[in-house]
This record gives structure tokens, C-alpha cells and sequence, in this order.
């Protein structure tokens, strides 16, 4: 039976893998994955992984590996519906397969319909009407135009009291009405649309279906309301979760690398008028674990763009702390402006600019948020000098720690080079010891990576290597597919790298739908589950492509010999002279290569 494809891709977004094999197997943090012993083979060492960010599981001594479907099918024995069953059921969601060989009704389709409906509807008031017009002016005075409004599709909600509500009743059940979010019943039980004169902005899931609405308020008799009203909690909508433009700045972060986060919608609609698309912004509140674990999904690195007020600079702090797993970078706005108002006063183009060119490090931004206001006291200086120490540690290169140590000394008038960097290196030391005890412990997984890296043959290690940043590389892959007939040795990697190319990517919730062999689907999660640092070294391409070329003139060379040795059983001398002299000139060329 084929199974509601956006129903499985929804369970899948709002379950953690990491949760569910927790409950059968002891995961311990290692990095950014989990560890535990593998539950498909018997082991001492534990060599089973399970990857949040990417949300599957593998292990690098059976090779069993797959989402979370795929392991309860295979530790629960279950089939594939099964598990699809007790997943939607962990989430409070009924499944009703119906039917045999029907498809299942999504449980959420109504909810989904009427937010859809619901957002034409705004959308066409804004557009069509004559207080839409005046709504419209409002918004062409913030700088938007009608493209940017469809391109957001933003809408306006009607003054009166029940619009919506007549429009809508009759055609949705009660059931769905009530727990859209988008009434509210009065103590008398009269019925009321929730947002009323509102200019509404449709908030989208991943797979860009519209699950709430926030909106703000225009025009000056409503000055004394809320700024911004958002869709209460349904099971559609958790705002400690979505991130506002999520779904369209998820395809271009795949090529990018990087996610832009910040604090409002005009924010994120700011940098899309500055040529930068890939921007979300949580909403309204402070950025939670939950939005953490959603981001991590689509980019391993964020900017945060916060407002440039003292709140603004509070929240980066408390969002730094959660973004500890991540590779972050801060854009400091000048004069307590936020983006929007940023672009009012200068230009898309000065947006542009300030975003991608001045953006500080993690370091520099708690350099600056620590610095104490009073820098006459020493004892002051002291105390920031000693809070600074474990944050410059944190950087991994000696030099740039270096740098900040000098940065740190020219801020503090009684404090010396020499005096703070005997401050870094008692820090320092502390690390040493504490990293080096962990070393020590079996379980550590860098040398139970590197060892079982190891064992597989340079061949072997080069492909997937290989392979690695083709997925994950969408240009490396076009100039490959322009440029190169590359042939993977490995057949499973070979299938792998024809369904890449054709489709441009290949991503964890694809492979159900292509067919691939048990084995085929174990090697894409086994290249999935190396490690390799986000960006691509200059030589490193060339290297691989350098080892590639070695394999296969070994193996010439191995056939050369076996002729050789064919040859000279048969007694033919000639002939073996001949392919000798063959011989020795590829081994020459090989040796050439080799300087
Ligand atoms: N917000 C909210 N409810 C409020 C105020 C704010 O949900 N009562 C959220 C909105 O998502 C808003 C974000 O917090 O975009 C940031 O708030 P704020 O900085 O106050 O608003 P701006 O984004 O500057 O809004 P605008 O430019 O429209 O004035
Ligand atoms: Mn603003």
C-alpha cells in the first residue's frame, strides 16, 4: 500500500531519531553524534552511530544503518506501515491506513486546507479591496511592492468580526474550525475570526504548507494592541519549532552552506530585497532546542543577525549557548537598527554588504558583550580576563587564539600581553588535562573512527571520500558531471553516483523511493557517517583524484604482470620480453607521476 508520502516526511520532521533508539539503546553524546552498542550485532566497543543532525543511524562494525522507520522495521521486526503506525502515534496522531490499497488519509488535511483557504483569502483582501489598498500603502511605505507581497504572499485580515468564519463554516468540520487556531469562541458562544484587521503573514512548514498566521497591526486605531499576533499552539503550529521562510531558504543554504537567522519577518524580508534568500527568523520568541535541532537539519552554520538594541545582544548570548554544536558567525547592526530598518535608512545594496562582509566571530562578539563598563577597576579587569580564557580556548588554532589575546590586552588599560596570556594558558592547561583523560577512555569515538576508517582499502577510502563531496557539494558535482567520466570502482557507489547525478542530490528521505539494494543504501549512509570538515581543501580534490589514478594503474600494471607470467609458462621468450619492456615503461610513467 503505498503510504501518504508528505504524512511519512512529516513524522520524520518531527521525530528525533535520537529519542526513539534511545529507548532501546544506551546512546551516549560523542561530538555531534550519538554513541551506543550496536543492537544488530554482538560488540564490546561500541561502534553504533546515530547522526542528529541528519536524523539516520550507522554502524561501522555490521554496517547496518538507516531513518528511524528503518530501524524499528529492523529491531521491532515490524513491517514498514507498522512503523510508520507507532511513530504517528508517539506524535498524538491517528493513522487511518483505510482501505486496503487505498491511500491513508493525512490526519492534518483538513487543518492543512483551511490554512490554505484561509491565506487566499487574505491574500485576495489585501489585493482586491478598498482597505486592502490602504493596508497596501502602508506596506509600499515600509518599501515593499507587489512582488515582494506575492513572493510572501502577505495578506490582511477584514475588520469584521466573523469574515472568515462565514466564509469557511459548512464547508470544515467543527473539529477543524475549533483547532485551527484561526477562531475563538466568546463566553456568549459566538464564533470570531482570531485575527481582525490585521496585516497577515503566512507561516509555512518545510514543505511550505501554510500551519498559522502572524498579524501585525497598521493602521492608528489599533496602535494600542499587540504589534504582532500569532497563531496559539495547534497541532499543526509550534512556534518553538517552525522558523518564518524556512522552506525556501532550506534549497538555498543546501548551496550556500550558511542560514541567516533573525529576529522578525520584515527582517528576513529585508535580506531577501538585499539578494539574500536564505534567511529565517524564529518568531517571537527566543530561539529554543527545538529550533536548534530544525536548523541543524539544513545547515550546519548560521549568521545571526540580531537587532542591535541591548535585548538584541542579550539574546545572541543566550542563543550562543545553544548553538554550541554549530559553526556561527555575528553581524553586529549599527544603532540599535534591526535589518529592516537598517535598509529604510540606507540601501539593499548597504544591506547586502554589512551582511556578508562584516560579521564578527563568536569570540569577538563575547569580547565586546563582556566588556566591563567600568575599566578603571582592575579587579574588573581581572574577572573578564578570566571569563574570556575558556571562550578563547575554544578556538582550535594557537594563532588565532594569539590574536584574540592581543585584542583582549589593547582593551585593558592595565593589563599586558604577557599578563593575559598567563591567564589563556592555565586555561589551556586545564584543557590538556581534561581532554587527554578523555582520550584515554575506550569508548572515545575519534579512535574507534580512525581505526575502523582504517581497515577499509585505500580504494575504498578514496570513493567514498570521493563521493562524500560530491553529495555535498552541488558545484563539485556539476564540473564532475561537465568535466570528468568518473567510474566508481565500488558498485554500490557506482549506482549511488548515476541516481546523483541524474537527480542533483540525494538526501535521506529520497531512498525509499529508488529501489536501492540493502547494500547500496548502507554505503550511502556509510559515506554520510564520515567525517569530513564542511569546506573543501584547495588540493584536496586533486589529491583524491590523484589516488584514484594510482589505483587504476596498479591495477594495469597487475594485468601487465599476469600476461608476463602467461607468456612465460608457455615458454614464448619473445613475447615475454616484449610485454616485459611494456611493463617497465608503465612503471616508469607511474614513478614520473609520482614526483
Ligand atoms: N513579535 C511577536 N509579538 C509581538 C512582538 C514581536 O510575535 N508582540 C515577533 C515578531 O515575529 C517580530 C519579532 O518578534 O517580527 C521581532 O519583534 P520587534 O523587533 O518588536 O518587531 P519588528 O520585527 O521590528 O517589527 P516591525 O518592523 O514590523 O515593527
Ligand atoms: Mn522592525
Amino acid at each position: 500500500m503505498a503510504i501518504h508520502k508528505e504524512l511519512i516526511t512529516d513524522i520524520k520532521n518531527q521525530t528525533n531519531i535520537v529519542e526513539v533508539i534511545g529507548e532501546f539503546v544506551p546512546l551516549v553524546r560523542s561530538g555531534r553524534n550519538y554513541l551506543g552498542r550496536c543492537p544488530f550485532h554482538k560488540e564490546k566497543t561500541p561502534s553504533f552511530n546515530v547522526v542528529e543532525d541528519k536524523q539516520f543511524y550507522h554502524c561501522f562494525g555490521c554496517g547496518k544503518s538507516g531513518d528511524v522507520f528503518h530501524f524499528l522495521e529492523e529491531y521491532r521486526q515490524i513491517s514498514f506501515n507498522d512503523s510508520v503506525k507507532i511513530l504517528a502515534e508517539r506524535l498524538g496522531m491517528r493513522v487511518d491506513f483505510g482501505d486496503e490499497g487505498r491511500r491513508p488519509h493525512h490526519p492534518h488535511q483538513e487543518l492543512y486546507d483551511i490554512h490554505t483557504e484561509a491565506s487566499n483569502f487574505y491574500h485576495a483582501i489585501l489585493m482586491t479591496t478598498r482597505l486592502g489598498q490602504l493596508a497596501k500603502d502602508y506596506l509600499y511605505q515600509r518599501g515593499l511592492t507587489d512582488e515582494l507581497i506575492n513572493y510572501f504572499k502577505i495578506g490582511l485580515a477584514p475588520e469584521q468580526a466573523d469574515y472568515l468564519y462565514q466564509k469557511v463554516k459548512g464547508q470544515y468540520s467543527e473539529e477543524t474550525i475549533f483547532n485551527s487556531g484561526l477562531f475563538q469562541v466568546s463566553n456568549q458562544g459566538r464564533v470570531f475570526d482570531s485575527f481582525q484587521n490585521r496585516i497577515m503573514f503566512p507561516l509555512t512548514d518545510d514543505q511550505g504548507r501554510v500551519i498559522a498566521f502572524s498579524g501585525r497591526i497598521w493602521s492608528e486605531k489599533d496602535s494600542q494592541q499587540a504589534k504582532y499576533k500569532n497563531t496559539r499552539k495547534t497541532s499543526i503550529f509550534n512556534k518553538s519549532y517552525e522558523l518564518y521562510h524556512l522552506d525556501r531558504a532550506k534549497a538555498v543554504a543546501h548551496k550556500t552552506k550558511e542560514l541567516y537567522l533573525m529576529e522578525g519577518f520584515m527582517d528576513v524580508i529585508a535580506a531577501y530585497r538585499a539578494g539574500l534568500e536564505n534567511s529565517v527568523a524564529s518568531m517571537g520568541t527566543a530561539l529554543t532546542s527545538e529550533h536548534v535541532n530544525h536548523l541543524r537539519r539544513y545547515s550546519q552554520k548560521l549568521v545571526l543577525v540580531y537587532d542591535g538594541d541591548g535585548a538584541g545582544q542579550e539574546a545572541i548570548a543566550k542563543s550562543l549557548a545553544l548553538l554550541e554544536e554549530m559553526s556561527v558567525e555575528i553581524v553586529r547592526l549599527p544603532q540599535q537598527m534591526d535589518p529592516d530598518e537598517f535598509i529604510q535608512k540606507n540601501s539593499p545594496e548597504q544591506l547586502a554588504e554589512l551582511l556578508t562582509h562584516s560579521r564578527i566571530s563568536k569570540i569577538e562578539f563575547f569580547l565586546h558583550y563582556y566588556l566591563p563598563v567600568n575599566l578603571d577597576n582592575l579587579q574588573a579587569q581581572l574577572a573578564y580576563v578570566e571569563q574570556m580564557a575558556p571562550i578563547i580556548t575554544e578556538e582550535k588554532s594557537v594563532s588565532r587564539q594569539d590574536i584574540y589575546i592581543h585584542q583582549l590586552a589593547d582593551l585593558l588599560p592595565s593589563l599586558n600581553y604577557k599578563q593575559v596570556e598567563l591567564v589563556v594558558n592555565q586555561e589551556r592547561l586545564k584543557k590538556r588535562q581534561t581532554s587527554a583523560k578523555q582520550m584515554r577512555r575506550p569508548e572515545s569515538s575519534q579512535i574507534l573512527e580512525t581505526s575502523v576508517i582504517a581497515l577499509k582499502s585505500p580504494l575504498l577510502r578514496a570513493e567514498m571520500h570521493l563521493f562524500h563531496r560530491l553529495l555535498h557539494h552541488p558545484s563539485l558535482l556539476a564540473e564532475f558531471k561537465q568535466r570528468e567520466d568518473l567510474v566508481f570502482q565500488t558498485p554500490e557507489l557506482a549506482q549511488l553516483y548515476l541516481i546523483l547525478k541524474e537527480q542533483g542530490s540525494l538526501e535521506p528521505n529520497q531512498l525509499q523511493d529508488l529501489g536501492l539494494s540493502e547494500q547500496e543504501s548502507q554505503m550511502y549512509y556509510a559515506v554520510l557517517a564520515e567525517h569530513l570538515p564542511d569546506e573543501i581543501a584547495d588540493d584536496e580534490i586533486a589529491q583524491l583524484k590523484q589516488s584514484l589514478r594510482r589505483y587504476h594503474q596498479g591495477e594495469a600494471l597487475n594485468r601487465q604482470g599476469q600476461k608476463i607470467r602467461d607468456f612465460s609458462g608457455q615458454g614464448d621468450d619473445q613475447q615475454v620480453l616484449a610485454e616485459l619492456a611494456k611493463y617497465i615503461a608503465q612503471k616508469r610513467q607511474m614513478e614520473k607521476e609520482e614526483l
